[in-house]
């Protein structure tokens, strides 16, 4: 692996680099923009860490090596293992499982039993990247494995896991053929973190209905004695490049220019998703086209945005999503364009950061329509772009955004009838209303940024640490 060791190494299924080709024809690695590399760098560099990942391609072999100073440890896969372990296990059986069965899960033993070859491998590297005594942090649910294979390996260090999706309910977890092993995987760590209270709720209904281990208020009871740490952490954005970007005269222009080539509508939707079946997007198509259908909505007023970015293309059910919506895009335009004014105007593409922020200036309502969404972050950054403290984000209860952003219009996305009405009235909210609301969501976002959350769940590690061997000081046992 890497001779040098570190004193804390992040675990996770992708690098956070992209692999982009230079003018030579060489490989260069750009560091992605996700929030996870913002709220990690400031550690990454004052504490000497390490980052294992994949690179994101099939059968790419790749020594250590450094982009931007974060230290990166690549994990090689094959195109069985991306097929078996990726496509198939973490996004065909555990991300519809997780996220409440809106696609049927598929069950295979083979995509199981490359799950279990991949979670060794990355915990091996990790294992052999970190210093003694040091921190290794896993996450999500691609790798629910790792914190008990490398306690195996590496007894000394101090291991978190923060899972961003769902943990369902034990009625849906119960379904998993290695429910048991997964659950076992997981309490490997001395902190495991979810996305809301509800998660973590599940999580110690299903050790204790399959383990059958004492469970407190937020901990675990362990065989071994240990008493992991089971408790809400959520997750946020890196705001300032956000509030950045939408002070700049030229992003602000873009806006502008925006609405232009759109045809100047009264109001401008959005949405932005990956292209995934838990987000909700039909929903929301269908709720615009029937207020369209009714005449309640023209196209010359209101216009709808969809950014849906590719995701997994190569999972069937993603495919079948991606034709059924446009589909339904196809269908409604075909009934309500103009010569001058769309719809909706679908980009099945990824844009630049820029581009997203000038799109958030442009957009007089925001929806976010998810069906299960451990978080959703695009409501966040939403919010962190309208420093004009105008523009309404609608926002489906079943996000884990909706627990911190009350002052949201709430949707129910499944009810079709009560998703056109608050369309509507986010369309009209008089400019009091708006600032009143996105007064108390920005104060909440501004707050609460990725910073905070790293920072809370990395104090929670260090306390983890200082209590090792120490008895549960007495917790209450939970009925
Ligand atoms: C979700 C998951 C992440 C994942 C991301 C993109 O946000 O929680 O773990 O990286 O989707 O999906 P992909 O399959 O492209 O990594």
């Amino acid at each position: 692996m890497t001779s040098r060791q570190a004193e804390f190494v992040v675990v996770a299924n992708r690098l956070p680099v992209d692999r982009v080709i230079g003018p030579d024809g060489e490989d260069i690695w750009r560091t992605s923009p996700g929030g996870l590399v913002a709220a990690l760098e400031p550690v990454m560099h004052t504490v000497d860490g390490a980052w294992v990942g994949w690179p994101g391609q099939a059968d790419l072999v790749l020594e250590p090596f450094e982009a931007n100073g974060i230290r990166l440890i690549p994990i090689a896969l094959s195109e069985q293992e991306v097929a078996e372990y990726y496509e198939g296990f973490s996004n065909d059986t555990i991300w519809p499982l997780y996220h409440d069965v809106i696609a049927p899960p598929q069950f295979h033993r083979e995509w199981w039993e490359a799950y279990v070859t991949v979670n060794r491998r990355f915990a091996e590297a990790a294992a052999s990247a970190v210093a003694e005594n040091g921190t290794v942090w896993v996450h999500d649910y691609q790798l629910q494995l790792v914190p008990a294979m490398v306690r195996e390996l590496r007894p000394d260090v101090t291991i978190g896991y923060f899972h961003h999706i769902p943990f369902p309910a034990h009625g849906l977890y119960a379904q998993l053929p290695w429910r048991d092993q997964v659950l076992q995987g997981l309490l490997g760590a001395d902190v495991i973190g979810f996305q809301r209270a509800q998660d973590a709720t599940n999580f110690h209904t299903a050790v204790r209905r399959r383990l059958h281990h004492e469970v407190r208020a937020s901990s675990v009871d362990t065989p071994d004695g240990r008493w992991p740490l089971v408790k809400a952490f959520p997750i946020s954005i890196d705001t300032t490049p956000y509030r950045e970007l939408a002070q700049r005269p030229d992003i602000r222009a873009r806006a502008v220019e925006i609405r232009q080539e759109l045809g100047n509508p009264r109001r401008i939707l959005l949405g932005v998703d990956r292209l995934d079946y838990t987000k909700g997007i039909r929903h929301r198509i269908k709720a615009y086209g029937e207020l369209l259908d009714q005449g309640r909505l023209s196209v010359e007023d209101v216009t709808f945005v969809q950014v849906a970015s590719p995701s997994r293309e190569r999972v069937d059910a993603y495919v079948h999503l991606r034709d059924e919506i446009e589909l339904s895009v196809a269908r409604i335009n075909g009934d309500h364009d103009t010569t001058g004014h769309t719809a909706i105007r679908y980009l099945h593409q990824g844009f630049p950061r820029e581009e997203m922020v000038a799109l958030y200036l442009a957009a007089d309502v925001m929806l976010v329509t998810a069906l299960r969404d451990g978080m959703n972050l695009v409501a966040k950054e939403y919010v962190a772009t309208r420093d004009d403290n105008r523009g309404v984000l609608v926002l489906s209860e079943f996000t884990g955004a909706a627990d911190e952003l009350r002052s949201a219009v709430r949707v129910n996305p499944h009810d079709i009838e009560g998703l056109k009405e608050a369309i509507l009235a986010a369309i009209e909210m008089p400019p009091a209303e708006q600032g009143r609301r996105m007064r108390a969501l920005r104060k909440r976002v501004l707050e609460h940024d990725v910073r905070a959350w790293s920072t809370s769940f990395l104090d929670a590690l260090a306390a983890a640490r200082a209590r090792r061997g120490a008895p549960h000081p007495q917790g209450e046992t939970e009925s």
